[in-house]
């Protein structure tokens, strides 16, 4: 069967840069090292005045069509992943197609447009519906356009402030991809969960905590569940592992909680038994509480090997460098990690072809989704055209006085009015409201 998968990625980070270290901790009266060190985030990118999620949508979207020689003919679909969208009904792609049409003699008039919502999970969401259109055999030899774009704003003073950021990820998926091909094989972990939610609100409301446990426990599930379709979990058997990552420090917390159930059985927990022990099993134990407690000691120790601290560099640490430096992006976040180890694996002259990702997605209320991909011949040259880290250091840094200001520009409770921080060049902007209250978007040359 035709291998059908991601074909060509393309990233927009928010144009202004926020330094956690230097700006925010000491604003807050708190210890850098908090967000460094505890979180794993050195900043987080905040759209200018003129961005939001059209325009990073609709900017990386061109940028990809460029790249590639695509006419809107094209394209079969645009699914856009998005928990920021500020309409009810008309949805975020009619508006990007609309951006992509004023550059194009062609039109979109006979794709397909969608958004999807399940928190920061819809953008992989969406890259299984274009998947799953190509598989039934009704694209007619087209492909369809995921957009996972977010700007990741919490209200002032939550203790998700230091977690936020903006930016889009692109995505092209089609038959015979240069990039990366999804396995069939799939495992859901979902529930009814109350962590992280915005009932008819534009900044969550979040039980921050609690968000921590419900990730891992909806991990483990999938994790099982990927493992009950006939997906192979040996950890060895990836060259990386991309994680939803709402900051590093989280994915350090689930990475060593699935390599734990990953190993069970395996050679390595084999030859890790001298070192440590062997995995305490339920039978071995008279109550739930003293086998929690022997796998909480088992599982520390594990953390501590040069087994597992090896496999954490190789597999995962790659996949955090963006991450560390702009924050959540919601729904591009795992679409960032990928990239993130696909650009360590390019500089590095690593051969990835015929290598393969295991990716853990998650979005909050709460489901987690694990599938794997197989990286396709193309990789290297699709990797090699992404730019997104000449982006990232190209960012604008602002004070804290600055910061405090864009929030409010991009409140849709304040009316803030402010002159732009960066000049815009070759991109779409927003360019105020039409008369039923729309957004308005034109291309600066
Ligand atoms: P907090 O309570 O302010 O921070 O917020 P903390 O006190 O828990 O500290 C954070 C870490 O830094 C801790 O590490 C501290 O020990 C450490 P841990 O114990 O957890 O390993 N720390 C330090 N380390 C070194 N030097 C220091 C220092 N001080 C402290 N001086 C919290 C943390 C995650 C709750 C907050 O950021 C938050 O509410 N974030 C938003 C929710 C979130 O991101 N949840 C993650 C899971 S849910 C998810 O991923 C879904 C999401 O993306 C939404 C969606 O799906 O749509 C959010």
């Amino acid at each position: 069967m035709t291998e059908v998968g991601i074909d060509g990625i393309e990233v927009r980070t928010g144009k202004l840069k926020l330094d956690l270290a230097e700006e925010f901790a000491p604003a807050q009266g708190d210890d850098p090292e908090k967000y460094t060190k505890g979180l794993g985030l050195n900043a987080s990118s905040f759209p200018d005045v003129y961005e939001d999620i059209v325009t990073m949508g609709a900017n990386a979207a061109y940028r990809l069509m460029e790249r590639k020689g695509l006419e809107p003919e094209d394209i079969g679909r645009i699914d856009v992943a998005t928990e920021s969208a500020f309409d009810h009904s008309k949805p975020v792609s009619t508006y990007i197609a609309g951006c992509l049409e004023q550059r194009y003699p062609g039109t979109f008039h006979h794709a397909n447009k969608g958004e999807r919502k399940f928190a920061c999970i819809s953008g992989t969401q969406a890259l299984d519906d274009a998947f799953n259109w190509i598989r039934a055999g009704r694209n007619r030899g087209r492909a369809g356009l995921v957009i996972a774009t977010d700007t990741a704003l919490y209200e002032r003073d939550d203790p998700g402030e230091a977690t936020q950021g903006a930016g889009a990820v692109a995505m092209l998926v089609d038959e015979d991809p240069d990039v990366a091909a999804f396995s069939v094989e799939q495992g859901y972990g979902s529930a009814d969960e109350t962590d992280f939610l915005k009932p008819d609100q534009q900044f969550p409301s979040v039980d921050g905590k609690r968000s921590v446990q419900v990730y891992l426990a909806r991990m483990r599930e999938a994790l099982e569940d990927f493992e009950s379709a006939g997906g192979d979990t040996h950890p060895d058997n990836f060259a990386f592992a991309p994680f939803h990552t709402p900051f590093p420090g989280m994915v350090s917390k689930a990475a060593v909680l699935g390599y734990r159930h990953a190993i069970r059985g395996t050679d390595v927990e084999e030859e890790l038994v001298e070192e440590i022990g062997r995995q305490p099993r339920r039978e071995a134990f008279d109550d739930d509480e003293a086998y929690l407690e022997a796998v909480t000691e088992y599982t520390d120790a594990l953390a501590e090997t040069d087994h597992y601290r090896d496999w954490y560099a190789r597999t995962i640490e790659p996949t955090l460098t963006v991450s560390r430096e702009v924050g959540n992006w919601y729904t591009g976040s795992v679409h960032l990690a990928r990239v993130s180890g696909l650009l360590y694996a390019a500089e590095e002259g690593m051969d990835l072809t015929g290598k393969r990702l295991l990716v853990a997605s998650y979005g909050s209320g709460a489901q987690a989704e694990i599938h794997a991909e197989t990286v396709q011949e193309g990789w290297r040259e699709e990797v090699g055209a992404i730019d997104i880290m000449d982006r990232v250091a190209d960012r604008t840094p602002i004070t804290f006085e600055e910061y405090e200001a864009i929030h409010d520009v991009h409140n849709r409770d304040e009316e803030t009015d402010m002159e732009p921080l960066t000049t815009p060049e070759e991109e779409f902007v927003f360019d105020g409201w039409g008369r039923m209250g729309e957004r308005k978007y034109t291309y600066v040359e």
